[in-house]
């Protein structure tokens, strides 16, 4: 979700060749990049969505195993750091129960969201009770989180150069 270029999707396709990877995002823009190089590669086991958070088509409906947000920005950011219904409801329910969602965030206060620290995402868990999700673990990310990752955006961030990251792992309950 917030796939951008899909850069994660697409390493994921290729070194997986069982596992079917789907990469979202509200803008055309980059993803279009990450469609051709699907396109070219033939692989076969990746899709692109351009699509906002808040607008997830039903038929994708409690199908994954995994949700990986990483490095969101803009209303996606702000809907996760909020727990609104709108973006953490909409994300809850693609999960199968027992499916993980894992968000590497990175915001300072500059950014206009306030600092993210493991303290922060864990003082607003509660807000993510009510769609089945259940806080994991909540960190300060290693280099090797962030490389793992395959954000172009990390990089031009400076991710754990300038600035860190937090990652937090939530599991889907049975609701
Ligand atoms: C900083 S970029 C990170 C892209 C990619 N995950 C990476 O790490 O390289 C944030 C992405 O979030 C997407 N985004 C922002 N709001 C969104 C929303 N409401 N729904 C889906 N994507 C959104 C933007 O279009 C942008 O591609």
């Amino acid at each position: 979700m917030g796939a951008g270029d899909g850069g994660y999707v697409l390493h994921r396709a290729r070194t997986e060749p069982r596992t079917f990877a789907i990469a979202i995002d509200a803008s055309p823009d980059a993803l279009a990049r990450g469609a051709w190089s699907a396109k070219r590669a033939h692989l076969a086991n990746a899709a692109f969505l351009v699509e906002g958070a808040e607008r997830l088509p039903p038929e994708l409906a409690c199908l994954a195993d995994e949700v990986t947000v990483h490095f969101p920005w803009g209303s996606l950011l702000r809907g996760l750091l909020d727990g609104a219904s709108a973006v953490v409801g909409s994300v809850a329910g693609l999960m199968k129960n027992g499916a993980e969602l894992r968000l590497l965030v990175s915001s300072a206060v500059r950014d206009g969201f306030g600092e993210v620290t493991p303290s922060v995402i864990t003082s607003r868990c509660a807000n993510y009770v009510q769609y089945g999700l259940r806080l994991v673990d909540a960190r300060w990310a290693s280099s090797e989180v962030v490389r793992d990752s395959r954000s172009a955006w990390a990089k031009r961030l400076g991710v754990r150069r300038t600035r860190p990251a937090v990652i937090a792992r939530y599991r889907r309950d049975a609701t």
